[in-house]
């Protein structure tokens, strides 16, 4: 048994404190941040070298203290594994090769050959196992396949989602071949983690409330259960993060019907509806709006302590309901903590 706090509250325990991670721990808002990107290059090669990916996952536990450090890579390594062609547009956001039609999902690379690209990313891991504190929980991540298949058939983040949304509606078998790639890769690739120390893994559906309807069930809900049970098979105590991002109603029974122990909540909800609706049963994790960090103040410390209380009654992890963006003052983190630890 270990008493690391987060995996108690993924275990199901209610603690006195929540404990505390934040997605985009590490990034562009903290200067180490900034230094150790520079001296990598670009942002791929800092995901790709592992001694400096491990420094800027350290970073914010060494600042901070926070009760878990997330690795640091992308959740569109998976696709450049797979064989697209993926670069970032810096002040943009990342730019792939499409993926319009059956012949472009047949010509992906299979998955065995993923850890080809992928062992750089393992090795970070491995470092991180030995170098983290003994109460800090190292958690693994891969993009959700909804979410992944959005980027590599629009080649670029998109405000809805059409392209995906289009291939879906046009060439369905096509989307649910590329769907059961980007699943098979998962699998492979959140195993890999795993066996390097991952102790806990977190799916990012950061798309998942565009899809509606039997949509929602077909390609948030089914690819997140294939991937749990099978992690599940082979690594029986292993926990597991759902963030189906915005997923509003689809958050009732998500944890359930995918096996996640936990499901990530975003700030569309009010914490308060989510402790009736969702964490009756099991863990949740969030949802502090990330505009906080950037405007602070009596409303951060309010709105914190009124996310802590509303999900007092069950087991929670204190996070923001989206990653905190580069505008983001350090300082509003510390009084985050504080706020949440009691202070
Ligand atoms: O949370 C962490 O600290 C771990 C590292 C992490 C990154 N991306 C680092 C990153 C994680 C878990 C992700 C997940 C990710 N990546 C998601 C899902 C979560 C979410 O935010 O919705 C998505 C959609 C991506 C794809 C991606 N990566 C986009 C759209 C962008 C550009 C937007 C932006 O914020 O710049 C990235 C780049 C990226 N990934 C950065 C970081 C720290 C910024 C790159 C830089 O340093 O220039």
């Amino acid at each position: 048994m270990t008493d690391k706090t987060i995996l108690r509250a993924l275990r199901g325990e209610t603690l006195a404190t929540p404990p505390i991670w934040m997605m985009r721990q590490a990034g562009r808002y903290l200067p180490e941040y900034r230094a150790t990107r520079e001296q990598a290059g670009d942002f791929l090669k800092l995901c790709y070298n592992p001694d400096l990916a491990a420094e800027v996952t350290l970073q914010p536990i060494r600042r901070y203290g926070f009760d878990a450090a997330i690795l640091f890579a992308d959740i569109l390594l998976l696709p450049q594994a797979l064989g697209a062609d993926l670069w970032f547009v810096t002040g943009e956001g990342p730019r792939l090769s499409t993926i319009t039609d059956m012949a472009g999902v047949t010509a992906l690379r299979p998955t065995t050959d993923i850890h080809e690209t992928l062992s750089p990313i393992y090795e970070t891991v491995k470092i991180l196992a030995r170098a983290l504190p003994p109460e800090t929980t190292l958690i693994g991540f891969a993009g959700a396949p909804w979410t992944v298949a959005t980027y590599m058939v629009a080649g670029r983040g998109t405000p809805d989602q059409a392209p995906a949304h289009k291939l879906k509606d046009t060439d369905r078998a096509a989307f649910v071949a590329l769907i059961d790639r980007i699943t098979e890769g998962t699998i492979e690739y959140l195993d890999a983690q795993v066996q390097a120390g991952a102790e806990v893994v977190k799916l990012f559906d950061s798309w998942a409330g565009s899809l509606k309807g039997q949509d929602f069930q077909d390609f948030a809900v089914l690819p997140a259960k294939r991937i749990i049970a099978e992690l599940k098979r082979r690594h029986p105590t292993l926990p597991i993060i759902a963030f189906p991002r915005e997923g509003g109603d689809g958050y009732v029974g998500f944890a359930k019907a995918t096996g996640a122990d936990c499901v990530a909540l975003d700030n569309s909800v009010t914490p308060e509806w989510a402790a009736e609706h969702v964490q009756i049963d099991g863990c949740v994790q969030g949802n502090l709006a990330s505009h906080h960090m950037v405007t602070g103040g009596q409303a951060l410390v309010n709105e914190t302590r009124r996310i802590v209380k509303a999900f007092s009654g069950g087991p929670h992890i204190f996070n923001l309901g989206h990653g905190i963006t580069p505008d983001a003052d350090p300082d509003n983190v510390t009084r985050m903590i504080e706020a949440v630890r009691g202070g």
